[in-house]
């Protein structure tokens, strides 16, 4: 099986980025490799986290630039990187239509909340926490899908429960639902990918056995 090159998008703390090395450490992304890691902050400490593994870095700020700019500066890097699958982890940026044409299926975004409730324009970070507190539903957790043009929208491959507690706040909440959610399944969806274990159906992702 080709092993498949990877590129991590990131724009902050990069806690998911350190998921995948560190399950890339322990051999279970055997089909794949992060090869390179782009920042649309200069100052986020992800670019840390990086360099720490050796891995390639690359800073490319929205800033100053339409958001075509942007979206084809990436694309370019990906495309010059022979990169197979793009992974979003915590990349705070909407990009151009034309990025998901050409990494359709090939592209996939970690997500702080149980799609589709909690998701879409505005829903990233923090404020995802807020708004479960806010609405008082006793179930969250974290999705993994393929990305498309549509914030959130596109067909999930994985998904993850817990329970909101009494007393939580969104730091408590974001907490467990990173260390108990986000940083398990995108390692896991990042392996099946690389297996060439995802089938793309529709909406659906049908996970092909091993
Ligand atoms: C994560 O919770 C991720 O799911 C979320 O931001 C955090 C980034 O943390 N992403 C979104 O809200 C995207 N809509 P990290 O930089 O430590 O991985």
């Amino acid at each position: 099986m080709k092993m498949k090159k990877i590129a991590v998008l990131v724009s902050g703390g990069g806690t998911n980025l350190q998921a995948l090395i560190d399950a890339q450490g322990r051999g279970e992304i055997p089909n794949g490799r992060i090869e390179l890691v782009i920042s649309s902050a200069s100052d986020a400490y992800a670019l840390e986290r990086a360099a720490k593994a050796g891995i390639e870095t690359c800073v490319i700020e929205r800033k100053g630039k339409k958001r075509e700019t942007f979206t084809r500066l990436i694309q370019e890097k990906l495309r010059d990187a022979q990169i197979d699958l793009v992974v979003f982890a915590g990349f705070m940026i909407i990009l151009s239509p034309a990025f998901f044409e050409e990494f359709a299926n090939r592209c996939m975004n970690v997500h702080p909340a149980l799609i589709p409730s909690f998701c879409g324009e505005g829903f990233y970070g923090l404020h995802v926490h807020e708004k479960v507190l806010e609405y008082g539903v006793k179930l969250t957790g974290a999705t993994v899908h393929f990305a498309d043009a549509v914030t959130d929208g596109g067909p999930i491959i994985l998904q993850k429960a817990i329970d909101v507690e009494e007393g939580d706040t969104p730091e408590t909440l974001q907490r467990r639902v990173m260390e108990q959610c986000e940083w398990k399944i995108l390692p896991q969806a990042v392996s099946l990918f690389c297996d060439e274990r995802l089938e793309v159906e529709g909406r659906i992702v049908h996970i092909l056995p091993a």
